[in-house]
């Protein structure tokens, strides 16, 4: 079957990149889309399960470091898009581990950018190069009512938003110094189905739900500006198809908590769906050591978003944790499937190394 564009959606099996997927595999039939991801821990295929059947959905499983590999899928499957999600994505894990942190989003996002760049040495026309970044590289915020704009200065503090940072310097060098056709989008923390229960959110309706502590880092005062990955997901399409070339989108909602009152919200909400008193669970949680490095706040301006290509989130932050804690409390098979085993050994591990 001939396809109207070919595109290579990289860490598809991860949280945001299934819902990625699934959008444009449901949205756009006449678009091939090639998932390609290593399935870390952090890959899993139940994410796909509703769509992988469908004609237009191709799974490869492939490591973005390795380059011959992706020289050879962009041949095989005449890529004309790219829109890159593939990353070690956990800044736990970054201060354990930073290595891994660099090899994979500093060295495979310049191993896929190399494969872009040679495959399509012909002509740029037409192509595309997306890499989805975070707010994380801009450094933290403090309680004085600024944001992130795309003219922040980049100031990361963690292995992981260093590593981000690099990759998004590396995508940028690609356009300014071969005139590859790179777009490059920062985004807030995102929250909703699939998500690794290692983040904040999902680890801690977990918790709830089998009466485990919840660890607050420090005093809980830091701040995030959540967003509902569906209307990340929006974003990327409108961006993948009209945003510009070389130019940069901060992604996020208006919408920051502190954690301790973001907590609060996930508790009652938890209790109210499974029939607990209010305040039940309260008892839960736990003040733990701070997190090295830990950045005080975030908060994205995303006018030029809207102003220039049209995009508002569509949900209210109620409206999505409610049925974020819905989908996770409706599918513990999901959920206990990724926390019994190696996991539950890696997690016992992150306190007590801490
Ligand atoms: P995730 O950890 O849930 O998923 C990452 C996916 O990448 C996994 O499926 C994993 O198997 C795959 N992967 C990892 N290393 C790979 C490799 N070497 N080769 C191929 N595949 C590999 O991450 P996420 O939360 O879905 O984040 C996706 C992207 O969005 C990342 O680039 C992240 O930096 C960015 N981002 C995330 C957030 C957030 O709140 N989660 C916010 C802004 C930006
Ligand atoms: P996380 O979901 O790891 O996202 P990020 O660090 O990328 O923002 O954490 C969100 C916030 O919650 C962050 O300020 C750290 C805090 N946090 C806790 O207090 N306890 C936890 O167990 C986790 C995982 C995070």
């Amino acid at each position: 079957m001939e396809f109207k564009r070919n595109i290579l959606i990289t860490g598809g099996a991860g949280f945001i990149g299934s819902h990625v997927v699934r959008l444009f595999v449901n949205k756009y039939p006449e678009y091939h889309i090639i998932n390609l991801d290593k399935l870390t821990y952090a890959g899993n295929l139940a994410n796909l399960t509703d769509i992988e059947e469908m004609p237009n959905y191709t799974f490869v499983r492939a490591d973005i470091c390795d380059f011959d590999k992706m020289m050879e899928l962009f041949k095989t499957f005449s890529i004309d898009g790219v829109i890159h999600l593939a990353a070690e994505s956990h800044v736990d894990r970054s201060i354990k581990d930073p290595l891994t942190f660099a090899q994979t989003n500093v060295m495979g996002t310049l191993s896929l950018l190399q494969a872009a760049k040679l495959s399509w040495a012909d002509s740029f026309e037409g192509k595309r190069f997306y890499h989805i970044s975070t707010d994380e590289v801009y450094g933290a915020l403090h309680f004085d009512g600024t944001f992130f704009t795309e003219t922040t200065k980049y100031n990361p503090h963690s292995p992981y938003s260093a590593s981000k940072a690099g990759s998004d310097h590396f995508v940028r060098a690609f356009h300014d110094t071969y005139g590859l056709p790179t777009v490059v989008t920062n985004c807030s923390n995102n929250y909703g189905p699939y998500q690794f229960p290692e983040k904040l959110i999902p680890l801690f309706i977990n918790n709830i739900r089998h009466g485990k502590p919840l660890p607050v880092y420090g005093k809980g005062e830091n701040v995030r500006d959540w967003l509902y990955v569906v209307d990340h997901a929006r974003a990327i399409d409108v961006i993948f198809h009209e945003g510009k070339i070389a130019d940069t989108y901060n992604i996020g909602g208006f919408n920051e908590w502190k954690n301790i009152d973001l907590i609060k919200v996930i508790i009652k909400t938890v209790d109210r769906l499974l029939g607990n008193a209010e305040g039940t669970s309260e008892k839960l949680i736990t003040y733990v050591t701070d997190r090295a490095g830990h950045d005080l706040r975030y908060a994205i301006d995303s006018t030029k978003l809207k102003n220039e290509l049209g995009w508002e989130p569509s949900l209210q932050f109620e409206e999505g944790i409610e049925k974020t804690v819905r989908w996770y409390l409706d599918n513990q098979e999901w959920m206990d499937n990724i926390t019994s085993g190696e996991y539950e050994k890696y997690y016992e591990s992150m306190y007590t190394d801490r």
